[in-house]
């Protein structure tokens, strides 16, 4: 592989392959060098351009003119191409369609509705919290972590609770890719098309019954006279299902792996829970959940001494972008009380900002201070932690701990 950017003088270049399993085991070094040797890199086997620095990537977030999301956000081209907005709706879609649609989506899913959510997430992560400390000994992925944001999204859209473990299934089987292949497995799509058929069921009772959800505020958004139609609601359920579960799951398993990693930072927290958002944060920014989002140049772009031509695809990596020592102090430890969300790139920028970030951190914080509220101490089993191995979500399978003190 060769590096594109003429300011390197390396012998022997930075190689970046997302595919590769050791890559996953620490992306940072390899972060590091591309962003030192090569901050526009081009990897000709896969055929894409990376773009590793903070200003870099912030910048292309900014520029949805010349970098196109409508092929798909994806480095996986299986799953995307020309129909890439069926998949993933309005997260797919370039402006002035996109705008229309998160406009109309933005006057369901408001602050106001995220917010008074808050009592019901802190009794669903009680569910599945309390008794996982009882045993003293379980699975923080598989007991609580990857329960609980699909349970909020569930909540959410007004699926009731007896459907609720079936979703759960059905939703983790969408994002579930069998090791070493790139292609979507059957299981996959059959579940994708389940969810769309009970979505679908639920857009028709809400149309004979208003409940006080957000399906129904969806059905009955408007601005000036313009509405969704169902396949468009049913494409932000869907797209909710892909974007807001996986990604707040493993932050946080990465937030309880950090923190049992870095015990005097931690520590701060286990002692002073009001501290827990620091703790969401530094996770966020040090190992966040989405790595990297994907781009196709809309025409010619110069950058760093080169073109990347149009139609090629540019990774914009996040996870880099935030360990950048240009932005952030001692990028590579982990430091509880940096106040840096403002700076952080983990829910992008620009016009496709993460419409569920204030939810993410909502969720995360609750169930990490409540962690904190009843444990001391605790320890992760590191040698059972399973890592996921995919281009852009970074996280655990499996992340099997311990308490060993409790308050
Ligand atoms: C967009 C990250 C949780 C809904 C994005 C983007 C990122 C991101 C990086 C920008 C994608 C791009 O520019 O192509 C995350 C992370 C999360 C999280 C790290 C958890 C830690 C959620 C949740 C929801 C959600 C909980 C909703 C339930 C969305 C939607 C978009 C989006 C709808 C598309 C916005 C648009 O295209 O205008 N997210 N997300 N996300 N996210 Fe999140």
């Amino acid at each position: 592989m060769i590096q594109a950017s003429r300011e390197s003088s390396s012998l022997d270049p930075p190689t970046f392959n997302p595919y590769d399993y050791s890559f996953h085991e620490d992306p940072y070094p390899t972060y590091r060098r591309l962003r030192e040797e090569a901050p526009l890199y081009y990897n000709p086997e896969l055929e894409f351009w990376a773009l590793s620095r903070h200003a870099d990537v912030v910048a292309a977030f900014r520029d949805s003119t010349r970098l196109s999301s409508a092929n798909g956000v994806s480095l996986d081209p299986s799953a995307y191409g020309p129909n890439a907005h069926k998949v993933m709706s309005f997260l797919a879609m370039d402006d002035p369609r996109h705008m229309r649609m998160r406009q109309l989506v933005s006057k369901g899913f408001t602050p106001r509705r995220v917010a008074d959510l808050e009592g019901r997430i802190l009794e669903i992560t009680l569910e599945y919290l309390e008794p996982a400390l009882a045993a003293g000994e379980f699975d923080w992925i598989s007991d609580v972590a990857g329960k609980l944001p699909m349970d909020v999204i569930s909540e959410l859209m007004g699926v009731p609770k007896s459907d609720r473990a079936e979703i759960r299934r059905l939703a983790d089987l969408v994002v579930h890719r069998e090791e070493g292949v790139l292609d979507v497995p059957v299981a996959a799509m059959d579940a994708s098309l389940n969810l769309v058929g009970y979505f679908a069921r639920m857009i028709t009772e809400r149309r004979a019954k208003e409940t006080a959800d957000l399906t129904s505020a969806l059905l009955g958004a408007e601005i000036d006279g313009d509405r969704l139609s169902d396949d468009e609601i049913i494409g932000f359920m869907f797209l909710m299902v892909v974007a807001g579960n996986e990604t707040t799951t493993k932050l946080l398993g990465n937030a309880m792996f950090w923190g049992a990693e870095n015990k005097s930072e931690v520590r701060q927290v286990l002692s002073d829970p009001s501290r827990t958002p620091e703790w969401v944060e530094e996770t966020l920014r040090y190992d966040t959940s989405s790595q990297l989002v994907a781009r196709t140049a809309a025409e010619d772009i110069e950058l760093h001494g080169s073109t990347i031509p149009a139609g090629d695809k540019v990774l914009l990596l996040i996870g880099s972008a935030n360990r950048d020592s240009e932005v952030f102090d001692d990028a590579d430890t982990f430091r509880i009380g940096r106040n840096s969300s403002q700076k952080i790139a983990s829910f992008g920028g620009g016009v496709h900002f993460c419409l569920g970030a204030h939810l993410a951190r909502l969720e995360a914080t609750i169930a990490l201070e409540q962690f904190a509220r009843r444990v001391t101490d605790y320890d992760v089993d590191v040698d059972r932690c399973e890592r996921v191995h995919s281009t852009n979500v970074r996280g655990f399978a499996a992340l099997p701990m311990k308490v060993t003190d409790r308050h």
